[in-house]
């Protein structure tokens, strides 16, 4: 007897339907066909005990199993169920009447238990799209997939409930997200807020306009500045996702399988990669692709501790998808492409013994060692960090009688106000939202500078020896200072202060 059962097959960040025809006959033998790769050929031995477990059994006859389509590579343990479904139906063992219509996935345990799937969120939209009935998955991921509105999602713990459910009959239960009410519970409450950050208000005010203009920033300070804590409170201040972000980051998460337990992703990520990360685990790739770092900060924030430990290599390969905000991955048949639009955060110490711009330590690395230092950061990926930011410690004794600073709560609000009249600028230009995404063209046109200014960048290119790339990245800022005042014409006033985030182009740091 021939049966078909359905399951999917992720690319990118899209699915496509996978037909499995298995067909029961006379003989011996079990043949699987149409670009399994290894786990999947192993699938027949867990699904083997599995069955036993439960009171089933692959039949001593000759099974063949087709998965199409056949040129498209199906990889992972995920078709376990769909399979055992699949044989059991063809071999009579099971009522068969309705089970091609439906989506089932997962990965069968020994004893008849089923393990997560990774992209349960895409498959699951594919599977709505093509007018299946319902979608029947581990309930691990059952509550990605019900984020996907007007369609039924049954989250399942053993295979022994999905046989019930289609051969005597007995219900599932299905999986209930309110979409949109968790997407308003969950934005509004960041992790991290600003508010537990002592002093620094110079810092907290830098942060403020990089997120305001969506500029890259890094941070530079002694061990213990207090860099990473910054950091990672740079989300909280970020406008909040729309609905539409939170499903584009919430898909990405969901291919990698990290969305575990939960629906919608509605905080912005932010992602802190160790730098010992391979170029592939950064910006995607692997033998079976998969989305890297860059990606699961996709509508967020990438934190680089410790940029120059990277290695330069690791970060060369970062430049085209930052400028692209989405990364291509390419393979002798296929190419991938996956979305990249995030902040980047970098951090370093000034020097490789951590003390350089702390005016109370004492001066421990040589000047040689410095540029050595400094050197290990790639030039091309210094070029789209548009602030630096000098981070000194807050005095340990200042750290407890500092009041609490204010909260991220009133500084979004001010981010929010600033990006809209970034929109409104940019209206007609596609693709582009923030300030920090202008082109040399567009600083001509939206930063144009009086004299009194004009004079005073002059002059001050001169003296502090700024280099030629500082200049865009200077107007930039200043546009991104002037509309947070909500000031149409860049003044003295916005440019003297954006001259002050050029730390790293002034004489001294880097040549
Ligand atoms: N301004 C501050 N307000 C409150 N706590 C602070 C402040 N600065 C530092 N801290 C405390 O010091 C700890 C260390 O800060 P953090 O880890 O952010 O430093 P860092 O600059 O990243 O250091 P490293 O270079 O070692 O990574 C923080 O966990 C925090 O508790
Ligand atoms: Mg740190």
């Amino acid at each position: 007897m021939l049966i078909k059962v359905y399951g999917s097959a992720v690319f990118g960040i899209d699915a496509t339907t996978v037909v499995v025809e298995v067909n029961v006959d006379k003989g011996v033998g079990y043949h699987l066909v149409g670009l399994p790769d290894n786990a999947i050929k192993e699938s027949n031995y867990r699904i083997a005990a599995a069955l036993q477990n439960i009171g089933y059994k692959i039949p001593g006859k000759k099974i063949t199993i087709n998965m199409a389509p056949a040129d498209l590579r199906k990889e992972g343990s995920a078709y376990d169920l769909t399979l055992a479904l699949g044989i059991l139906a063809a071999s009579n063992q099971i009522n068969s009447e309705e089970i091609g219509d439906y989506l089932i996935m997962g990965e069968l345990s020994l004893d008849g238990s089923l393990q997560p799937i990774k992209g349960a969120l895409p498959i699951a939209i594919k599977a709505k799209d093509e007018g299946f009935k319902g979608f029947i998955l581990p309930n691990e991921n059952a509550k990605e997939a019900a984020v996907v509105e007007d369609f039924k999602v049954y989250g399942v713990d053993n295979i022994k409930e999905v046989i019930d459910f289609f051969d005597s009959g007995m219900p599932l239960v299905e999986t209930q997200v309110d979409t949109q009410e968790e997407f308003n519970e969950q934005s509004g409450h960041p992790e991290f807020d600003f508010s537990d950050v002592r002093g620094q208000e110079s810092i907290k005010r830098c942060m403020e306009i990089a997120a305001a203009g969506g500029h890259n920033v890094i941070l530079i300070g002694p061990p213990g500045a207090g860099k990473t804590m910054l950091a990672k409170r740079l989300p909280s201040i970020l406008p909040p996702m729309t609905l539409q972000e939170a499903l584009e980051t919430t898909k990405i998460h969901s291919v990698v399988g990290k969305v575990k337990n939960r629906g919608l992703m509605s905080q912005r990520p932010f992602r802190n990669p160790h730098h010992t990360i391979s170029a592939a685990a950064l910006v995607g790739g692997g033998s079976y692709p998969q989305p890297g770092e860059i990606s699961l900060s996709h509508n967020g924030v990438l934190f680089l501790d410790e940029l120059p430990e990277f290695e330069r290599r690791v970060l060369e390969v970062m430049r085209q998808p930052m400028e692209d905000r989405e990364v291509t991955i390419a393979r002798a048949q296929y190419t991938i492409t996956y979305p990249s639009s995030f902040m980047l955060v970098a951090s370093m110490n000034p020097s490789p013994s951590g003390y350089f711009n702390d005016p109370d330590a004492p001066l421990t690395s040589s000047p040689t060692e410095m540029q050595r230092y400094l050197s290990k950061i790639s030039g091309p990926l210094l070029d789209r960090i548009d602030i630096h930011i000098e981070v000194t410690p807050v005095p340990f004794e200042k750290l407890s009688d500092e009041r609490k600073g204010e909260g991220s709560v009133v500084i979004r609000e001010r981010v929010i106000r600033a990006r809209k009249i970034q929109s409104e600028r940019f209206s007609q230009l596609n693709e582009l939202h923030y300030n920090a995404q202008m082109g040399t063209k567009l600083i001509r046109k939206y930063c144009p500078l009086d004299e009194d200014s004009k004079e005073l960048l002059k002059n001050a290119m001169q003296r502090l020896n700024l280099s030629a790339r500082a200049y865009d990245r200077i107007l930039k800022v200043s546009r991104t200072i002037a509309d947070l005042e909500n000031v149409d014409e860049i003044n003295t006033s916005h440019i003297s202060e954006a001259i002050q985030y050029r730390s790293l182009d002034r004489e001294g740091w880097l040549g």
